[in-house]
């Protein structure tokens, strides 16, 4: 979101100088960009891989894909096989399918052995190394590397979700405001943000006349499962099947549906004050499926009385929809339809689905245009904060039955990470004697809210 003033046209080189001495003074300068934007002698956006997964490839590409002079010049994973996949991924000849496009990236990719971090640890040396830095592990990460990073004084594009737990949302609202205060640019990958359509959409939104609730949808199959393999100790085997554990991924209420819960926010121009919900397991019930639920039903209630309906199941072979439906005193805003229609179903406003572009590319394009151009322009953090803690909230309401207040749940200090990252530590949950891990049960399950 351009939420943002510009702050003028300054050069990259003196914006990042200024950016560095906001940040307090030039002993907080980073080594390697200090290098590059003050002698003069290189004109190039160095970039960061934090987690070089599906997601962190994609991304990587979307920046190399930019018109700016970019390149990837350190990759940091908590696996070597991941960040060898992701290396190969990017600097293959043909990488068509990610791009959609022909050509490749891989002479913008910079990443000799030594700048390639395996571990727990690998984002605190791979940061150093760049102006941007990516954020793309599991969500559970997401406060921690973002703090270093702004601390270091990088822009940084990460990925939604931002948080898994109230204590991690206060994490990264902090370091927003100090990113704010740097002027650091902070892209999250909520991309409908910018999407044509949705952009479109939101332009017009005054045509439904005052918007009294809506829907939202993230409905189908389910996900991928990395099933435990014989040696791994059990941190292992958590971070490698992430999806299933709360702290890492937040449940799919938080990791996937926070998209569709993002834009019902977005329209309405703020978050709920109260959920209540329902929602439980009805086929991830496997040894591999660790904790979370496949299902959840939550009404979110906003400051004005307004309802957001919101729905999420992973269910193979049920109905499957990804979508938002707002409804107003005077007509609907219907996401997937692209359109808006007054309370007869008469349309009001179609939008031309042969615009839409690939938003996930506009982030990157958007945000490496203004850093080239020494423009402050993009604080999306507490935009994701709120989407996320609007997550959690459902997740919360969900998982206990009750009727979860926002003020009290965000400000609950509840914090789900484990007390220490290494392999041979205990994460926060582990399971029974026969391998099953223990979920949430309404009316059993209480927080101190
Ligand atoms: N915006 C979107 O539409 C969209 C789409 C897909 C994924 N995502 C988000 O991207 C993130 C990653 O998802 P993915 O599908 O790429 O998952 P993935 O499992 O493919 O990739 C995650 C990577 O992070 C690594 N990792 C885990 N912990 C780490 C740590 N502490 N330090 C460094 N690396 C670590 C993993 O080893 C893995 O390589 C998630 O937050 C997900 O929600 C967003």
């Amino acid at each position: 979101m351009n939420n943002e003033k510009e702050t003028g046209n300054t050069s990259r080189r003196d914006f990042v100088k200024q950016t560095t001495i906001v940040a307090g003074g030039l002993l907080a300068m980073p080594v390697l960009s200090k290098a590059n934007y003050f002698s003069g002698a290189e004109d190039v956006i160095k970039v960061a891989l934090i987690g070089c997964g599906g997601r962190g490839t994609g991304a990587a590409v979307q920046a190399l894909l930019t018109k700016q002079n970019v390149k990837l010049v350190a990759m940091a994973d908590a696996f070597k096989d991941r960040l060898d996949g992701c290396y190969a991924t990017l600097t293959a000849d043909d990488i068509s399918e990610l791009s959609g496009g022909t050509g490749n990236v891989k002479a913008k990719v910079d990443v000799p052995e030594e700048r390639k971090f395996i571990g727990f640890d690998a984002y605190l040396k791979a940061i150093p190394f760049a102006d941007v830095v990516i954020l793309a592990t599991p969500p559970g990460f997401r406060p921690i590397h973002f703090e270093e990073a702004i601390k270091q004084n990088k822009h940084v594009f990460m990925e939604k979700p931002v948080a898994t737990d109230p204590a991690g949302i206060q994490r990264v609202f902090e370091a927003g405001k100090i990113a704010k205060q740097k002027k650091l640019n902070v892209v999250v990958g909520l991309q409908r943000h910018y999407q044509n359509s949705y952009l479109e959409l939101y332009k017009r939104k005054d045509l439904i006349g005052d918007i009294t609730s809506a829907q939202a949808w993230w409905n189908n199959d389910g996900v991928w499962v990395n099933p435990r393999k014989p040696g791994q100790t059990e941190m292992e085997y958590q971070m490698r099947n992430w999806y299933y554990f709360v702290w890492l991924c937040g449940d799919h209420i938080t990791e996937q549906h926070v998209h569709n819960i993002d834009v019902v926010n977005w329209f309405k121009g703020g978050h709920p004050v109260k959920a209540q919900g329902m929602g439980g397991r009805e086929v991830r019930k496997g040894k591999d499926h660790g904790e979370i639920f496949d299902h959840h039903y939550v009404e979110f209630e906003y400051a004005d009385g307004s309802i957001l309906n919101s729905q999420c199941r992973h269910i193979p072979k049920t109905m499957s929809r990804v979508d938002e439906l707002l409804i107003g005193t005077k007509g609907k805003i219907q996401a997937g339809a692209a359109n808006i229609v007054d309370r007869n179903g008469k349309v009001l406003y179609q939008y031309d689905k042969k615009g839409e572009n690939n938003p996930y590319q506009a982030e990157h394009d958007e945000l490496f245009a203004a850093i080239a151009k020494g423009q402050y322009k993009f604080a999306d953090t507490e935009n994701g904060a709120h989407s996320t803690m609007t997550s959690i909230l459902g997740r919360m309401a969900t998982y206990s039955g009750q009727v979860i207040d926002w003020d009290k749940a965000i400000n609950s200090g509840l914090n789900l990470q484990p007390k220490t990252y290494a392999w041979d530590a205990p994460p926060p949950l582990l399971p029974n004697a026969d391998g099953y891990y223990a979920s949430a049960i309404p009316g059993v399950t209480t927080y101190n809210v």
